[in-house]
């Protein structure tokens, strides 16, 4: 039995404190950074993917904070500063800005996204084994969130939540309506950063729009992730999203009652394909937008 299947609440409560307290701390570096100091940026998998030195900074204050309070955990990080390999069966997962083009032009949707992850086999307490299991790329393992914490430092907005626990924005509780029908839902998605990527994003875009009320596109997976846990979008789904951009968004989602699901072909939740969406729309969108088979 791994470590982490044995955590009470109290445990898990305290997992979310330090990434809230994390993502705080980072997200106000980056307002710093934005307001007083020069931004680099460089490219990274395309001419249009960038990496800023904010994205660097936050990291490195991230990973700082999480090897101090926890030193056994493992750390994934978007930007690679972080290859810590822990023994406690806990890893997280971070993205020190997600929305990096936001940041960069100066829009708001811009967020540090932080999760406390476990792998999803093994024996889980009940509160743990109700979270939704996901994963990054197919040679990935499936792995379940147990607490998150995504900041966006630029509308003071804190949404946290642990397994069991609910999602909460600042302090209030998150919750889904309900009544939803897909004819009027508001859908947000993304696109990636690889032209052919973009060119099935299209065409899974444009079997949608025709079913749904309308789409947005705000530049943040995990913004997306947690607007749908508030109500203020009904759906969100992406083909080819990365994990650091989710892992955090899937538990405050589903913790606000989303469903999460993958691909009609069975793949899980995750870069393939993530659908998170109010129960009653979830499985009509998995049905447009997966890959057709
Ligand atoms: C991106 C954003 C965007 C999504 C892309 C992600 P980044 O993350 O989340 O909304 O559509 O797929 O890569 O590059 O800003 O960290």
């Amino acid at each position: 039995m791994s470590q982490v299947s044995e955590h009470t609440s109290f445990e898990l409560l305290a997992l979310r404190e330090l990434a809230a307290d994390a993502a705080q701390q980072a997200g106000e570096r980056i307002v710093q950074m934005r307001e007083g100091e020069t931004i680099t940026s460089q490219t990274k998998s395309s001419a249009v993917d960038m990496v800023t030195n904010a994205d660097r900074e936050a990291e490195r204050l991230i990973i700082e904070l999480i090897v101090a309070a926890r030193p056994n955990d493992s750390i994934l990080g978007e930007e690679g500063g972080a290859s810590v390999n822990g023994s406690s069966g806990v890893t997280w997962v971070i993205d020190p800005i997600d929305g990096t083009t936001n940041f960069v032009y100066g829009h708001l949707a811009s967020c540090v996204s932080i999760a406390a992850t476990i792998e999803a086999s093994g024996s889980l307490t009940e509160q743990v084994a109700h979270t939704p299991h996901w994963r990054g790329d197919e040679s990935a393992p499936l792995r379940r969130t147990i607490a998150a914490a995504i900041f966006n430092p630029f509308t003071n907005e804190m949404f946290t939540a642990s397994a069991g626990g609910g999602s909460h924005l600042n302090s209030r509780r998150l919750g889904m309506g309900e009544d939803t029908l897909l004819n009027t839902a508001l859908v947000a998605t993304g696109f990636g950063y690889s032209a052919e990527r973009r060119g099935e994003q299209a065409a899974a875009l444009s079997r949608l729009l025709p079913h749904i009320r309308d789409i947005r596109r705000l530049g943040s997976a995990a913004y997306d992730l947690c607007l749908l846990a508030a109500g203020r979008v009904d759906a969100y789904y992406e083909r080819g999203i990365q994990e650091w951009d989710i892992a955090a968004g899937v538990l405050i989602a589903s913790e606000a009652g989303s469903a999460i699901i993958g691909s009609v072909d069975g793949t899980p939740a995750g870069t393939n394909l993530l659908v998170a969406a109010h129960p009653q729309l979830a499985a009509a969108i998995q049905q447009i937008v997966s890959p057709e088979l």
